[in-house]
């Protein structure tokens, strides 16, 4: 391993547990009665005082420092005066720069009491991320991890969105390869040692198909469920190693 990569490998590492970091430090926070725009404020705020960059804020003009994802939207969306009440599930998507690294990780919350179905959904994208991520060894392709990840979900009796996926990560926020939540084994863009991607399937209640929005000021969409049934995201950056993907968004 040459110098350059140990300090990637390195960087990579700490910027990851700092983004895990975050997303625990903003877990009591996720209450009924807060609104998203106080819960990008408390992160915001979090991510400055571990001298960090918040990385989504005027991302392409993204307009805020995380997504607030609840119920029937799928990603990206956008923290604003929107009230958590009870039974609510939310993704909270943070990403962080430190030191030039980026570490991007999510979880779906459960606000107070959740339905069965809510707590299902759930469990089954945690599930199908950790399933793409078995997946993930060098020399393995983008297809292994979405065929995973769809073969899982299908059985469950749910649908993975095909529009929206992983991404390469490193000194930039998204770069090759695009990791879908589909795919062939065997097909795909082959993962290189030593370098990171994400896992971060979106698993849907329904095959209508997703509706997307724009963000004024910016290029970033929003999307919902087609019949705004709910949706449920989890998200971790691995590092790509011949032995098997290396969780750096743990802490
Ligand atoms: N964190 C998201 C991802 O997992 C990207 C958010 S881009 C933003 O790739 F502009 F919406 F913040
Ligand atoms: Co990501
Ligand atoms: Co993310």
């Amino acid at each position: 391993m040459t110098p350059e990569i140990a300090n990637h490998i390195r960087g990579m590492e700490v910027a990851g547990k700092m983004a895990a970091e975050t997303l625990k430090y903003a877990e009591p926070y996720i209450k009924a009665g807060i609104t998203t725009n106080e819960i990008d404020k408390i992160v915001h705020d979090y991510i400055l005082s571990r001298g960090a960059i918040p990385a989504p804020l005027n991302y392409h003009g993204f307009p805020k420092s995380v997504c607030t994802s609840v119920n029937e939207i799928i990603c990206h969306g956008v923290p604003d005066s929107t009230v958590l009440k009870d039974g609510d599930i939310m993704n909270l998507d943070v990403t962080v720069i430190y030191n030039g690294f980026h570490g991007d990780t999510s979880r779906t919350y459960f606000v107070g009491d959740v339905s069965d179905k809510a707590r299902d959904i759930t469990d089954c994208a945690e599930k199908a991320m950790l399933k793409g991520i078995d997946e993930v060894r060098t020399g393995a392709t983008t297809g292994d991890i979405g065929f995973a990840i769809n073969k899982f979900v299908t059985r469950r009796g749910y649908y993975v969105v095909h529009e929206i996926g992983g991404h390469g990560i490193g000194t930039t926020f998204h770069q090759d390869p695009f990791v879908p939540s589909y795919g062939k084994k065997g097909k795909g863009d082959k993962l290189k040692k030593w370098t990171c991607i994400t896992v971060e399937p979106m698993i849907n209640e329904t095959d209508k198909p997703i509706l997307e929005y724009d963000i004024p000021g910016s290029s970033i969409k929003w999307y919902t469920t087609g019949d705004k049934t709910l949706t449920a995201q989890f998200e971790h950056t691995v590092l790509i190693t011949d032995e098997g993907a290396q969780i750096l968004t743990i802490c």
